[in-house]
């Protein structure tokens, strides 16, 4: 037994020198560039094996520990891939306005995801942010905006939900949870079709939730053990049964293409069918159910990050405040939102105090968020420096707390004029992103967000339990991807209310 534990230390010692060996003289080949200007600092941080992960767990402290080391601007050595952080201002402004050919979004998740997301080799060729930038316009929006009306009303009294029938006038739930459902209900009738909401929506939440991709980030090893052994996963299993929930529409929808017939106003799995079939003629490929699988897919991915915590944390933040002014301003415009069926986008856009809480919620709730992506090109940088091609680049999304009046404190108005404190550095206050790639789904993200606040005031009351009181306490920081989030149910009352 002891030669075996003297032959592991033995092993990790060798293993660890020849990484040293690797990092110091062979990588370092790396910054022999034939150009006049050097490129940003190449120093690999070095810790091999588990270091760097751990410290991406902590990772505001990381960079802030490397900042101070290695300057504005560093690149480290991650697991074979040098990835530059970008946290000097002006470098910044210059991250978010390079192209995509330049900095590209799609090709670092490719990279960085690898096969944890569905049909990756899609992701730089069919990228989804042309495919959402053709669906989230006004005329589908403004569909997508009555759609949330009507998965509310199903949601707590009909057959599709029955949550009053099943629960009582009168339940308990785990906040995050229900609104990670109810973001998806809405997220299906307005990315697949309706017959898939009505028919099959608990089976795609079973999917969705099987194919997590922030679960398969974080356990890649079993994943891929699993394809080498060629081994259907239970993701595999999930992905085909995601792709056969389609399978009625896309025939649907290619037998209407072939016949010339116009789709009702609001078909969005037309419209998603069409752009597959139409990109991948362009590629001269033939029609794959694969692709439109992928891009729906894709549409549902930042609400598991973003959109269900934002909302779970709207609601919290309206509960906390009701008896207070914040709590009032909010209720004002939820009240005077037109009767069902006649609330307008034009309501909505107006509803500016409401906006200005979810930007709170946002900043408040972002603590170790990065945005990467992959220099296609060399980036110039400030000092005559450059991001060389290859490099994966990242620029953390920061709470930028040097920016704010009493950065701690919950204060919508900061985001209103006259004070609109973000203004002093719009590159560091990033809700929704900035420059050439700001989130796509922002306008849909902000209005799903209003009108669930409108439909649940109206039909319910809720209140916080008492043994969830303290729920800012079991808060993760250190979440891999995305929003902070509590790690353990946050309960909430839901009375039913007499409409
Ligand atoms: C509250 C929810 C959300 C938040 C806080 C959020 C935030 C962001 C941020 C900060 C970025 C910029 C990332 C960067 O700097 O690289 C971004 C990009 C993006 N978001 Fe969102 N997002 C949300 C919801 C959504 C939704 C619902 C969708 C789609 C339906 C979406 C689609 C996208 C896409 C496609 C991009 C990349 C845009 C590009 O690079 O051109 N997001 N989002």
């Amino acid at each position: 037994m002891m030669w075996w534990w003297l032959f592991l230390i033995l092993s990790y010692i060798v293993a660890v020198v020849l990484f040293h060996v690797y990092i110091r003289y062979l990588s370092s080949r790396r910054i022999n560039f034939n150009s006049k200007s050097p490129p940003v600092i190449i120093e690999p941080w070095y810790c091999p094996f588990l270091g760097p992960v751990l410290s991406f767990l902590n990772l505001e402290a990381s960079i802030n520990k490397w900042r101070a080391k290695y300057g504005a601007n560093f690149t480290l050595l991650i697991f074979g891939k040098y990835v530059t952080f970008v946290t000097k201002y002006v470098d910044i402004k210059k991250y978010y306005h390079g192209t995509e050919e330049m900095l590209s979004l799609t090709k670092a998740a490719q990279i960085l995801l690898g096969s944890a997301y569905p049909e990756n080799q899609y992701m730089v060729e069919y990228s989804a942010v042309p495919y959402l930038q053709r669906i989230l316009t006004p005329r589908y929006l403004r569909h997508m905006a009555l759609n949330f009306e009507i998965v509310a009303d199903d949601y707590f009294n009909t057959k599709n939900g029955q949550f009053w029938a099943e629960n009582g006038d009168e339940t308990v739930v785990d906040l995050f949870e229900f609104m990670y459902r109810l973001i998806i209900r809405s997220n299906s009738i307005n990315f697949t079709s309706f017959r898939v909401y009505k028919n099959h929506v608990e089976e795609l939440i079973r999917l969705f939730t099987i194919l997590d991709v922030e679960k398969s980030i974080a356990n890649p090893i079993t994943y891929g053990l699993k394809k080498r052994l060629g081994m259907k996963s239970d993701r595999d299993i999930a992905w085909e049964q995601w792709t056969q929930l389609l399978m009625p529409d896309i025939e649907r929808c290619l037998k209407m293409i072939e016949n010339n017939i116009e789709p009702v106003d609001g078909d969005i799995i037309y419209e998603t069918i069409k752009y597959a079939k139409e990109e991948l003629e362009k590629r001269g490929q033939i029609f794959t159910p694969r692709l439109v699988a992928f891009l729906t897919f894709s549409t549902f991915v930042p609400a598991q990050v973003n959109t269900y915590t934002t909302a779970a944390f709207m609601i919290l933040e309206w509960i906390r405040h009701e008896h207070d002014e914040i709590g009032q301003r909010m209720k004002e415009e939820i009240d005077h939102a037109p009767p069902k069926g006649e609330i307008t986008i034009e309501y909505l856009n107006s509803m500016e105090y409401v906006q200005a809480c979810i930007y709170e919620v946002i900043r408040i709730r972002t603590d170790s968020p990065v945005s990467f992506r992959l220099a296609g090109q060399p980036v110039p940088l400030s000092n005559e420096k450059f991001i060389p091609e290859g490099n994966i680049v990242a620029s953390p999304l920061t709470r930028a707390e040097d920016l704010y009046l009493n950065p701690e404190k919950f204060d919508p108005d900061r985001h209103l004029t006259p004070r609109e404190e973000m203004k002093a550095d719009p590159y560091r206050a990033l809700p929704f992103g900035r420059g050439r790639h700001p989130c796509t789904g922002e306008r849909y993200v902000k209005m799903q967000i209003k009108m669930f606040l409108i439909q649940l005031s109206k039909m319910c009351k809720m209140e916080l339990m008492p043994e969830s009181n303290n729920f800012e306490a079991t808060i993760n920081k250190k979440q891999l991807a995305g929003l902070s989030r509590p790690t353990k149910p946050v309960f909430i009352k839901i009375s039913k209310r007499e409409l």
